[in-house]
């Protein structure tokens, strides 16, 4: 099963990057995930929709290819980072690869809150006409406190969360085998 997991900051420390990695690494042998890079996608602009550049050619190839998109975000002032609502433009439109393909979201912050709100704004995006994809209900990761939960080099340290992570993943799995 083919996952692109594209996530919201594009910090050289961010905790979701290393969060995406983590799960890339620890669940390798069941999913096949690759993780986007957003800095490299121009700012949206409806008069180069139709003749877009060759960086957002290959975004919406990627995203088209996956099975399935694995979003990763910071909460940005009680909603998604800007250059989450960048690529997400980006993709809602033309020939808008999002219909249709199931979407699971995950957020950390090092507030209590895991960035609940980012997140129940991004599934209200993700019903949009331009984008209609469908996610999982109840299979939330809200990872909050997360520098206490996780090293520099970005593995969980926190037992519970990894429990927690295996459990939602399997859940997800079983999910997908619906769209097979
Ligand atoms: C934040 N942060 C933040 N945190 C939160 O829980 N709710 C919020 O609304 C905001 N707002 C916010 C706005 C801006 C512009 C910045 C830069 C930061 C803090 C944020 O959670 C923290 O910087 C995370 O570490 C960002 O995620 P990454 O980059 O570590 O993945």
């Amino acid at each position: 099963m083919k996952v692109v997991a594209i996530v919201g900051s594009v910090r050289k420390d961010s905790f979701n990057r290393k969060l995406a990695d983590f799960v890339q690494k620890r669940y390798g042998d069941q999913l096949e995930i690759d993780i986007m890079d957003l800095s490299i996608l121009p700012l949206y602009n409806q008069d180069i929709e139709n003749n877009e550049p060759q960086e957002i050619t290959d975004f919406k190839t990627t995203v088209k290819e996956a099975d399935a998109v694995l979003w990763v975000t910071p909460e940005y002032n009680g909603t998604i980072p800007g250059v989450l609502g960048n690529a997400i433009d980006w993709l809602s439109r033309v020939d808008k690869v999002m219909i249709g393909k199931p979407s699971w979201i995950m957020g950390a912050s090092m507030g209590n809150l895991g960035t609940v709100k980012a997140q129940m704004h991004l599934r209200d995006i993700l019903f949009a006409p331009g984008l209609q994809s469908p996610v999982l209900i109840g299979n939330e990761v809200y990872i909050g406190a997360v520098h206490t939960k996780m090293d520099e080099a970005g593995n969980i340290t926190d037992e519970g969360t990894v429990a927690f992570l295996d459990s939602v993943v399997s859940n997800f799995k079983k999910w997908m085998e619906r769209f097979a």
